[in-house]
């Protein structure tokens, strides 16, 4: 099992419509491929955690690398691993804030991230916070219509 965990700059003016339009797309393309993880959005920025076969997880980074939505696109970590830390989700979804108590931690290290300042203790952290929104979400975040979207700006 392989884990790829990257970092992004979301486009300006991409919205929420946007947003939705790529997780429900990504959805079925991952439940086709075997994919699961984790998309997270905090202020504009991007963390993915995208898990499955290699050769399917590398390509499709390739393919995300490459999506005009988002910019400056790095991989954090990449790894193989005994299991899959997102087993239900084809693509969860989780807006983050400084403000939430909840991902202040994670919007701290975000920033290291970004800015390329991270270290990889660092970045595994940040990796095992993005996992605790796994099983601390009640919503069934498979569910594009349902999830918590309403607020992406
Ligand atoms: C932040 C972000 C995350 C994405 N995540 C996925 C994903 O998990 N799975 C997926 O198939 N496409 C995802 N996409 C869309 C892909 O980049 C791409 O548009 C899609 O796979 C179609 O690729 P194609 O036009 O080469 O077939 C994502 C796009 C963005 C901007």
């Amino acid at each position: 099992m392989h884990q790829l965990v990257y970092v992004s700059t979301a486009r300006a003016g991409r919205g929420e419509d946007d947003l939705k339009d790529i997780l429900s797309r990504a959805r079925e393309t991952n439940q086709e491929l075997c994919i699961t993880g984790i998309l997270v959005h905090l202020d504009g920025y991007f963390l993915q955690v995208l898990e499955g076969e290699q050769d399917r997880v590398r390509n499709l980074y390739a393919r995300i690398e490459n999506e005009p939505h988002h910019s400056s696109v790095k991989v954090l970590l990449e790894s193989d691993v005994a299991k899959r830390a997102f087993p239900d989700w084809s693509m969860g979804f989780r807006e983050a804030s400084r403000d939430d108590p909840f991902t202040a931690g994670f919007a701290a290290l975000m920033r290291r991230a970004l800015e390329g300042r991270i270290s990889r203790p660092e970045a595994q952290v940040l990796l095992t916070i993005v996992k605790t929104f796994y099983r601390a979400s009640d919503a069934p975040v498979d569910d594009v219509e349902r999830e918590p979207i309403q607020s992406v700006a």
